[in-house]
């Protein structure tokens, strides 16, 4: 059966679109390496890896501003540090880099194999169990909440905005933006706790006495690197264990 070729003005890459992606990539590689799309509100596509790398060290031409998803994570604001250009990307860089050194991600570890053991643990018995929700989600979302000093008993809340920011919002803009709203409201009441009740080591910890220039990093900017650090640390991670598992 030959398929129809499809137009890149059409591309996505969000949905039903992702049960072929690589597919439509090669395509893509192939007939028109540099495509422009239609779809929200129009963007273009490379697909090659020399111009991706290219336009990646090019940020004057490529700007990632005012941000790097399409579409955005139901917010306007920026996402720190990945909707930023140099030279404030690299003093952003400069604040996180500490907390993800090999030797400080190799004191995650006991804590990681103890979380993975006792969900293993919890499933003992069970035939039949849903691998996303029980351990996929959950083992992420601690070890990487206690590694930020997010408050993992939270942990379904999270959940519950995670599916509203990142999956709901190529169908419903609106619940995108109100599960954003309440991320934010939620980092600014625990950034002031975390003001009142200072702890050691954690990344909460680490951006709320950094200096960029000798200053503080005011509220703004603390919302927006917590935000980025929920929806990057949680969800992907998440994904590479579905991966792996499938
Ligand atoms: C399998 C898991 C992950 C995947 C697939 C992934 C993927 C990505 C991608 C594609 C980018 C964008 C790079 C670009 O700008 O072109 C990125 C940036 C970033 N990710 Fe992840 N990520 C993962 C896990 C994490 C985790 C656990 C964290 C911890 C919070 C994290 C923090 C960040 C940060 C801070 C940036 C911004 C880097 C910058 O702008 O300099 N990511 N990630």
């Amino acid at each position: 059966m030959t398929r129809e070729p499809r137009a890149p003005s059409g591309f996505d890459f969000h949905g039903e679109s992702l049960d072929d992606i690589f597919t439509v990539y090669g395509e893509m590689r192939r007939d028109c390496p540099v495509a422009r799309s239609d779809r929200y509100g129009e963007f273009w596509a490379l697909t090659r890896y020399d111009d991706i790398h290219a336009a990646e060290r090019d940020w004057q031409t490529y700007s990632v501003e005012p941000t790097m998803l399409l579409p955005a994570f139901g917010t306007d604001r920026p996402m720190i540090p990945i909707d930023i250009d140099p030279p404030r990307h690299t003093q952003y860089r400069k604040v996180l880099l500490p907390h993800f050194t090999p030797e400080r991600i190799d004191r995650l570890e006991v804590g990681a194999r103890k979380t993975a053991r006792d969900l293993m643990a919890d499933l003992a018995g069970e035939e039949v169990f849903d691998a996303s929700s029980r351990y996929a989600r959950p083992l992420p979302t601690v070890v990487f909440s206690e590694h930020a000093g997010f408050p993992t008993e939270d942990a379904p809340l999270f959940d519950s905005w995670v599916d509203q920011i990142i999956y709901a919002r190529t169908e419903n803009e609106l619940a995108s933006r109100a599960a954003a709203d309440e991320v934010y409201d939620y980092f600014r009441r625990l950034l002031s706790k975390r003001r009142r009740e200072p702890t050691d080591e954690d990344i909460i910890s680490g951006i709320l006495s950094a200096r960029i220039d000798g200053r503080s990093l005011d509220d703004d900017e603390l919302l927006d690197i917590c935000f980025l650090l929920f929806v990057a640390g949680l969800e992907t991670t998440a994904w590479g264990i579905r991966s792996s598992l499938w």
